[in-house]
């Protein structure tokens, strides 16, 4: 059966190291036939979450902006496909805006929290100049938690790092690790 794969860009540069292994993950889930959509999260119509707890009695979003379609096509979605620079030490705040929109993935009001959409697999794109891998491993790693809140398989989680350094290159080998986690969520 088609395989449909969502992948969420919070990077804002197009040519930058975060597209370039998002792309390398959707070739990897298109070359065994995945069908695969893309939201620019730095889109301009992209607002942050209302707090309006709607979602907490409803499916979806209230906020009808360049982001509700998603709701709809995550749900029908085998997997997901994220990634974000490293900014101040944090995910970019294109990511977080879209993090706070992901409430509606859980339902009910109080911890512990019920996977509204759960059985997902995903895969996250870190990119930084910093050339030491664990230097922000607690905001990556603090962003990799929420998906088992949603339900989903954490199945991949790559890094790009050192990306500041003169004629810097993402490895052959971070870009095979790239396709192969695309591969990975569409088998
Ligand atoms: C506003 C801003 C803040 C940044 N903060 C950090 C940081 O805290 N640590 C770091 O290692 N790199 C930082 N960087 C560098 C980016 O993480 C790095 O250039 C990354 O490769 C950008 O990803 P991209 O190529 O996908 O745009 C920052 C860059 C910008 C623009």
């Amino acid at each position: 059966m088609l395989k449909k794969i969502i992948a969420f860009v919070g990077s804002p540069r197009k040519n930058g190291y975060t597209n370039k292994l998002i792309e390398e993950t959707i070739k990897g889930a298109q070359s065994l036939g995945a069908e695969v959509k893309i939201y620019d999260l730095n889109d301009d119509g992209v607002k942050g979450c209302q707090g309006c707890f709607y979602c907490r009695s409803h499916e979806g979003c209230s906020t009808k902006d360049y982001l509700q379609p998603m709701y709809e096509d995550i749900k029908n979605a085998d997997g997901i496909i994220f990634g974000s620079p490293i900014y101040f030490m944090q995910i970019s705040g294109q990511s977080k805006l879209w993090l706070d929109r992901m409430f509606p993935m859980i339902e009910g009001s109080t911890f512990p929290f019920q996977a509204r959409y759960p059985g997902k697999k995903v895969v996250t794109i870190f990119s930084q100049g910093n050339e030491n891998k664990d230097a922000f491993q607690g905001a990556i790693q603090s962003f990799n938690n929420a998906f088992p809140m949603f339900g989903w398989e954490l199945i991949d989680s790559l890094l790009c790092c050192n990306t500041g350094s003169p004629n810097f290159k993402i490895s052959d080998k971070l870009l095979e690790q790239a396709f192969t986690a695309g591969e990975l969520l569409t088998r």
